[in-house]
């Protein structure tokens, strides 16, 4: 007997097949595993309201946004998706932990742990975890994934198997690992986790070692932020009539009334310093994580647009920033032939000197040949661990760890 298809569900295989190719193509898919579980989850489902071109288009599907427009809950794009489920080590009879929901993710981690395997998948938001399980209802995963509404700060909401879990994966902006994360991880566990620091967003693959947490892969890649008891701190401070604004960890401080007045001084010291940054070569991520493994203090300047036409910076993008007392130095840009050209504006009493000292970490990373490709080991200590047992490193300290970032 033949079936016949709908020209919907054809399309709908083309589609997804099409998504595949793509994914392998970009080598966001590695395994043979990962793409069949892309092949077998009906991805529409789980974000009705797009069309199917947008389902299966390599981008994120908002499904929930706070009123003020912000996306609280989506649909992750389908690469970072891939490059997470490559990252987290998974495969058939394994125990996944989702900290995160929606219910396309998890259908994915249930193909890849297949009928022996186990997933479970939180959420704080009643609204996701409701939607997540009708969804996994609709499509047949309801009894390989187990949906429950907690803080996924605490980990599972419930104590985690035997062993603990083989991943955990997590599926929003984490500033900090809560110890949780690294009690319900197996010995030979990955965390896969996007993790914030100093104004950076970074998903790193964690292992255990030595009695704490070691960085074994990495990507590049923002998330909606976490909610709940580990969601973002970290402060502001305003340097000039909301213009300009230095965004700091809560284990930074910097003199703002001293800034702000050197800011108003108007006076400025700017060195250019003859790296080129050309359209869409995308170099600033390594440059990023290659001054924040180096520089301390190292954060984030923010400039509005009305800052840009002040002429406080050459850009809207957040750009990196070091002070010292009253003086601060930050990344800034002009446009040349092909491109635009790194420089650095700073303000206060020491401003030549800091500019001197920034501008020399950005040929030092020219010249070292990091253009692309920097990926820093970092290291997660319980917090109160004593400095001396820390790897060397930038330490970032938060609420329930500390986190060493390192070039190697
Ligand atoms: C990007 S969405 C998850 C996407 C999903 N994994 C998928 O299938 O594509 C991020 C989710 O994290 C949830 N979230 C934020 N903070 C949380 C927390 N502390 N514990 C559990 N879930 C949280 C949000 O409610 C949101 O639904």
């Amino acid at each position: 007997m033949t079936t016949q298809t709908t020209p919907e569900a054809a399309d709908i295989t083309a589609l997804r097949e099409a998504l595949v190719n793509t994914l392998r193509q970009q080598g966001d898919i590695r395994s043979d595993r990962v793409a069949d579980a892309f092949r077998a989850v009906p991805r529409h489902i789980f974000a009705p309201q797009a069309s199917l071109a947008e389902a299966y288009a390599d981008d994120a599907v908002i499904t929930k946004t706070n009123d003020r427009g912000h996306p609280l809950s989506s649909v992750s794009a389908p690469w970072v998706q891939a490059r997470m489920l490559e990252l987290s080590g998974l495969g058939p009879g394994m125990r996944a932990l989702e900290l995160g929901s929606g219910g396309y993710n998890a259908a994915l981690l249930a193909e890849v742990v297949g009928e022996n395997g186990e997933v479970v998948s939180v959420d704080i938001d009643p609204e996701v975890t409701d939607r997540a399980s009708r969804l996994l209802a609709q499509t047949g995963y309801n009894d390989r994934v187990t949906v429950r509404c907690t803080d996924g700060t605490y980990g599972a909401g419930e104590p985690a198997p035997d062993g603990g879990f083989d991943a955990i994966v997590v599926t929003a902006q984490a500033p900090d690992i809560p110890p949780a994360w690294t009690a319900q991880l197996a010995r030979s566990g990955r965390l896969v986790v996007p993790l914030s620091f100093r104004g950076i967003h970074q998903v790193f693959s964690f292992a255990h070692e030595d009695g704490h947490l070691v960085s074994r892969g990495q990507t590049r890649c923002g998330f909606v932020g976490m909610q709940g008891d580990n969601r973002h701190g970290g402060h502001a401070i305003d340097l000039s009539d909301g213009d300009l604004r230095l965004g700091l960890n809560d284990d930074q401080q910097a003199d703002g009334a001293a800034l702000r007045t050197a800011l108003a001084s108007g006076q400025r010291s700017t060195i250019w310093t003859g790296v080129a940054l050309r359209g869409n070569e995308g170099v600033l991520p390594s440059l990023d994580l290659w001054l924040v493994s180096t520089l301390s203090p190292c954060a984030r300047v923010y400039a509005s647009s009305r800052g840009v036409e002040r002429g406080l910076s050459g850009w809207t993008i957040a750009a990196a920033a070091t002070w010292e007392g009253g003086t601060l130095a930050y990344l800034t840009i002009r446009p040349e032939a092909d491109g635009f050209e790194l420089g650095v504006h700073a303000y206060g009493p020491d401003r030549e000197g800091l500019a001197a000292r920034l501008a020399d970490r950005i040929r030092a990373w020219d010249d070292g040949g990091y253009r692309g490709t920097v990926e820093p080991v970092a290291r997660v200590y319980p917090a109160g661990t004593p400095d001396d047992q820390l790897a060397p490193g930038q330490v970032i300290d938060n609420r329930y760890s500390r986190l060493v970032i390192a070039l190697s």
